[in-house]
């Protein structure tokens, strides 16, 4: 392992514009500074104080027990109903007929809007069918589902009835989805016929059938009716399938949902890790709901009764679990759902339902985000995006004139942006601005929020300072904590608790994979996964430093950079970018121009060995650069694993470029 950003990050921390909180917005905030201060005198008190936001079957006896670090357990003794404080407090506090979900599906006039009653009664019903079905508190259900509200109701029965869910994002394959379903011993799937998607109807239950023949897990499979499209005589076994309208909507809209304890499974969340098979993320019930709840309400200041809130966000992912599901409907928050993509059927989509829904509070990716920004101003500036209040970022650092870009355009000047730093094991957001306190600087998560400790450290863990990057790390434990990984808790405690374990003045800290700077305020830059820095000539450099300039650029829409072994430097920058539409092709010297430009930014050892002008990036379906790919094409390998791609041609076009020119 590389220890990251020993150099000075110079593009990165020349990065000097500042964006303070709007009056209004400050005067009237959910959290102001203070909480900072009250969090830090008393980190625990605090804690229970968010967790107060909830309703509790029986109150807990003890906040936190550590005694058996890094197992932690929280709100010990608690007893809670995650399903419950998602939907019927917010019924019997008399907000039954407020909109919970729009759900804009694909079909363009395919809409429904889902009330706080309609989805209890739903819930409900879904809860007697899966209870039904044989399946009982702490059996695991696989949910393998587009984005309809379903999918909402299906995640929240399984809450009710103590079932932790496992949701395989519907864009994997029957192979992922089986050894999932394995390792989790899931014995009932929740699936539809298929979903829409850029205008057509793409199957799902196939996939479910396929990992049948993997995996002899699976007891039921449970189907939504969704695009109607043939089955085919093999495509249904009556010994297992069930349709969903028949069995939820013959089951009965009342139930009393138990409560379990605080520390009872509510989900597993498969990510992967650096190597080897996904690891199953554990998340329990009273610390995650508390930590989600908490965030949810304190980073997008959520006004309950006014804010129209929505995440772009997939439910197969955490940010879904997190900040669609959970954290949301926790606070009782009116919400869009949608299916499809934000190219279809036109690039207006996501604006027109942003002016449509009068959306106030609004959370993507910063992929989606350059992605806008290649295709320019003129497609938002047609649409009246004036109810936003505040926008989020997720998923990736964010470089500062995407960031820019996102505030001026989308957010027309005066909208905060937060950008928050988590992770599928965190939970929850543990570095952000705050939209009512903090100044934001663009590119730079800041600090972590109230009732968290982070920190960039050396490699013997030592606290880094201003000025010095290193190792980001969560200095003690927090309610929504990952609390093992599934099945296997050596792998939790040497993946994120032996980097940096326990000395004589203080606890183990959380490793948290990425690398990170902090400016000479203190502020953190959160720089990308330590396997992504690169080391040039003993020099240590960012990929996402480099990136940063590239995209700095007037003519560069995004960019992606791989350290690639050479013979004379260790390794070598190669740099493959995606010009903006109205640069054309650049012209004759647009490489000498853009190795000139990473030159003057950040100095003569980022320069690039290579430049590569390229259509499109090899990503993941949720958007992550798949690097790993481009690092072989640069190194001259046999391109790898393109399973996980969205779109695997790509990496044909890229290699065929990449012969051309060498
Ligand atoms: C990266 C997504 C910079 C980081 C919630 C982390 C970020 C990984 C940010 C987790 C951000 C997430 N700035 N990097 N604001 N947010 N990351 O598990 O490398 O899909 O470790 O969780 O994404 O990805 P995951």
């Amino acid at each position: 392992m590389t220890d990251p950003g020993s150099e000075p990050l110079a593009n990165l921390l020349r990065e000097d514009r500042r964006f303070a909180p709007p009056a209004g917005l400050a005067a009237s905030a959910n959290v102001k500074a203070d909480a900072y201060r009250a969090a830090t005198a008393d980190r625990e008190g605090f804690w229970a104080k968010q967790a107060d936001r909830l309703t509790w079957a029986k109150r807990w006896d003890k906040v936190l027990d550590w005694s058996d670090a890094p197992f932690a357990k929280w709100f010990t003794g608690g007893r809670i109903n995650a399903a419950y404080n998602c939907v019927d407090r917010h019924v019997e506090a008399g907000r039954g007929d407020k909109v919970a979900i729009h759900w804009v599906g694909e079909p363009l006039d395919d809409t429904r809007d889902i009330t706080y009653a309609q989805l209890q009664d739903e819930v409900c019903r879904a809860a007697n069918a899966l209870t039904a079905l044989g399946v009982g508190t702490g059996d695991r259900v696989a949910i393998y589902l587009p984005m309809i509200p379903e999918a909402v109701v299906a995640m929240l029965a399984c809450a009710r009835i103590g079932a932790p869910h496992t949701v395989v994002f519907g864009g994997f394959s029957a192979d992922a989805l089986a050894s999932r379903i394995e390792d989790c011993r899931a014995k009932v799937v929740i699936t539809a016929d298929g979903g829409y998607r850029r205008g057509t109807a793409s199957a799902l239950k196939p996939a479910v059938d396929e990992a049948r023949t993997k995996t002899d897990k699976i007891e039921k499979v449970l189907v939504v009716r969704r695009t109607g499209q043939d089955l085919g005589e093999d495509g249904w076994d009556d010994a297992t399938d069930i349709w969903w309208h028949d069995a939820v909507g013959s089951a009965s809209p009342d139930h009393i949902p138990e409560a379990f304890d605080a520390e009872h499974p509510l989900y597993v969340m498969y990510t992967s890790g650096t190597t080897g098979t996904p690891k199953g993320i554990l998340h329990t019930t009273g610390g995650y709901l508390t930590g989600v709840s908490y965030t949810h309400d304190a980073v997008f200041d959520l006004k309950p009764d006014t804010d129209v809130y929505w995440c772009t966000a997939d439910i197969g992912w955490v940010t879904g679990h997190s900040y669609i599901v959970y954290g949301p409907l926790a606070n009782g928050a009116t919400q869009v759902l949608y299916e499809g993509t934000p190219d279809s059927p036109d690039p207006g989509r996501w604006w027109r339902i942003i002016q449509d829904y009068g959306v106030t509070l609004f959370y993507t990716a910063p992929t989606a985000i350059r992605s806008f920004m290649k295709q320019g101003d003129e497609i938002p500036g047609s649409f009246d995006l004036s109810s936003l209040r505040i926008l989020g970022s997720v998923g990736e650092p964010i470089n500062p004139e995407a960031y820019v870009w996102y505030r001026e355009v989308i957010g027309g000047g005066r909208t905060p942006v937060v950008d928050t730093w988590w992770q599928t094991e965190t939970g929850a957001v543990m570095m952000s601005p705050l939209p009512g306190v903090t100044a934001g600087k663009p590119g730079s998560a800041m600090s972590a929020i109230p009732g968290v400790g982070v920190d960039v450290v050396d490699d013997g863990g030592r606290s880094v300072p201003n000025g010095s990057g290193g190792y980001l790390v969560v200095t003690s434990p927090w309610p929504s904590m990952l609390r093992t990984v599934w099945g296997d808790d050596d792998r939790y405690v040497e993946t994120y608790w032996s980097r940096f374990p326990a000395t004589g003045e203080r606890g183990a800290y959380y490793f948290a994979g990425d690398g990170a700077k902090k400016d000479a305020d203190g502020d953190i830059w959160v720089l990308g996964r330590v396997d992504d820095v690169m080391n040039v000539s003993g020099h240590r450099l960012s990929t996402t430093e480099i990136e940063s300039a590239l995209v700095s650029h007037p003519k560069v829409a995004e960019a992606a950079v791989v350290g690639a072994t050479d013979a004379d430097t260790g390794q070598a920058v190669v740099a493959y970018v995606i010009l903006r539409n109205e640069a054309g092709d650049g012209g004759p010297l647009i490489v000498k121009e853009l190795s000139d430009h990473v030159r003057k930014e950040i100095g003569p050892i980022a320069k690039p060995r290579q430049i590569m002008i390229v259509p499109e990036l090899p990503k993941t379906r949720s958007g992550k650069i798949m690097r790993r790919l481009l690092r072989d094409v640069a190194e001259g390998r046999a391109v790898g694993d393109t399973q996980t791609l969205a779109d695997a041609s790509i990496m044909d076009l890229i290699a065929a470029g990449q012969a051309a020119s060498t």
